[in-house]
């Protein structure tokens, strides 16, 4: 298990070299751990028109999902931080669609884990919304 972390938070370091943040100057990386074994990365994509930011989470999502994949078991996420970051609540939501017991693997550059489900964070994520359409 702890191998297979180290993995996936260095893929995403691999990222993190690749954001593109001018603005905030803050970079993250992210890899997504797929059942079929697939990893897939994502770092943050800033934009002058600040709103159309997207989050390094949610650029490794967008990628295997264009790419096949939609089960996914474990994500991590990585900042030049003091400490691991949450992901945003944005991508907290975006991550919930498709697994919300995600294991969340949030890191620093300097090595500082922490390991949690994303239920944790992201409690209830279906409640009040589109009860009509539910898949399950
Ligand atoms: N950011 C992420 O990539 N993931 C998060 O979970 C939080 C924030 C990015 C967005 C923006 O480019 C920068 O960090 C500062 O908010």
């Amino acid at each position: 298990m702890d191998t297979q972390v180290d993995d996936l938070v260095g893929m995403g370091l691999t990222a993190w070299s690749k954001a593109y943040a001018p603005y905030s100057k803050f970079v993250v990386g992210a890899a997504v751990k797929c059942k079929s074994g697939a990893v897939l990365v994502g770092a943050n994509i800033e934009n002058r028109s600040f709103g159309l930011t997207i989050c390094a989470e949610r650029v490794a999502m967008c990628s295997a999902v264009a790419g096949g994949e939609q089960d996914f078991v474990a994500l991590a996420v990585t900042a030049d931080s003091d400490e691991p970051i949450v992901p945003s609540g944005a991508c907290q939501q975006f991550l919930a669609e498709f697994n919300p017991d995600l294991i969340i693997v949030r890191a620093t550059v300097r090595g500082q884990r922490k390991i949690e489900n994303l239920s944790h964070l992201f409690a209830d994520a279906t409640r009040g919304i589109l009860k009509h359409a539910d898949l399950t």
